[in-house]
């Protein structure tokens, strides 16, 4: 059926229930199908020849437009956050709101440093932000076949929609939920907008607030693309769901994860830095292969 779920970085805990999801979906047809994905580490690649790849966050604490002190500072933060972030053991009540305090002081340090809107542009090309291999066929794909990808993200919207926008993919089909910049009247970053999106509270109450909503209310056939647990919630705010089938790319504590994420994930991806597997999916359920 789809032969690459044969590939050596697939794990599947029933794959009978996979195979009829996805014949199902088939069966339903591209009208009635979406997709919402994850971005950071998601859609973009988690390690490079050996090397980490930057979120939408690294890729400005990593910039010039953030001076030595405040990187010493977001550095901290990360070395902090992220080990609680990725921690299978700690319950989801504790993990809240260290992560609301994680993201909190990271976009004030961010503010302290007055960004400018028009610097964001040079900054994501001189960075190592790398969407995942296959991401053409994944976007070209989707927009060719009128399927609406919501990209459901707790990184920088600015930033994110600035990646794919470069990458040539921002095509009119795509949209966006993540935290937006907010720029006074001189282009100087002041604010973020809207309730603050982390890992752990991407569900619907953001998007009932957005008029994408009503889409996504038609289409009840959900391909989700996450890295973490926190994405699992993404699809929530889908009304009469038909079928969902959750891929989760496993990049990290790779030998802790896989139980949980054999769980809670359909198609769990063990350290694939591709969309080769959503690539064949799609292809097969809209009809192309
Ligand atoms: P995602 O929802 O698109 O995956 O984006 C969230 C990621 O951003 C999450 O894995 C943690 C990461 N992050 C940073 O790298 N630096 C930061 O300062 C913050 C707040 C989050
Ligand atoms: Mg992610």
């Amino acid at each position: 059926m789809v032969p690459e779920l044969n590939n050596p970085s697939v794990w599947m805990r029933n794959r009978t229930r996979v195979q009829e999801i996805i014949e199902s979906m088939r069966r339903a047809g591209p009208s009635t199908i979406q997709v919402i994905s994850d971005f950071d580490m998601t859609l973009t690649r988690f390690a490079y020849n050996g090397k980490r790849c930057p979120t939408c966050h690294n890729i400005l604490d990593n910039s010039k437009l953030i001076n030595e002190e405040c990187k010493i500072k977001l550095a901290e933060l990360l070395d902090r956050y992220y080990p609680i972030e990725i921690d299978v053991s700690r319950p989801m009540e504790e993990k809240l709101p260290l992560m609301v305090e994680w993201w909190t002081k990271a976009h004030d340090l961010l503010i302290e440093q007055k960004i400018q809107k028009d610097r964001l542009a040079v900054v994501v090309r001189e960075s190592d932000a790398m969407l995942r291999d296959g991401y053409k066929l994944f976007f070209d794909h989707l927009q060719e076949k009128g399927v609406p990808l919501l990209i459901f993200s707790a990184g920088i919207g600015d930033v994110l929609e600035e990646v794919i926008q470069q990458a040539g993919v921002f095509h009119p089909n795509v949209k966006v939920i993540s935290n937006y910049m907010d720029f006074d009247e001189t282009g100087t970053l002041q604010a973020f907008k809207g309730e603050l999106i982390h890992t752990y509270n991407k569900r619907e109450g953001a998007l009932l607030n957005t008029e994408l909503f009503q889409e996504l209310r038609t289409r009840p056939n959900v391909l989700l693309l996450g890295d973490s647990l926190g994405d699992l919630t993404m699809a929530d705010g889908v009304h009469s769901m038909e079928n969902i089938l959750k891929i989760g790319f496993l990049n990290d504590k790779v030998e802790e994860c896989k139980e949980p994420y054999l769980s809670a994930y359909d198609i769990v991806l063990e350290k694939d830095e591709t969309l080769d597997i959503p690539n064949a999916i799609l292809l097969y359920i809209t009809g192309q292969q």
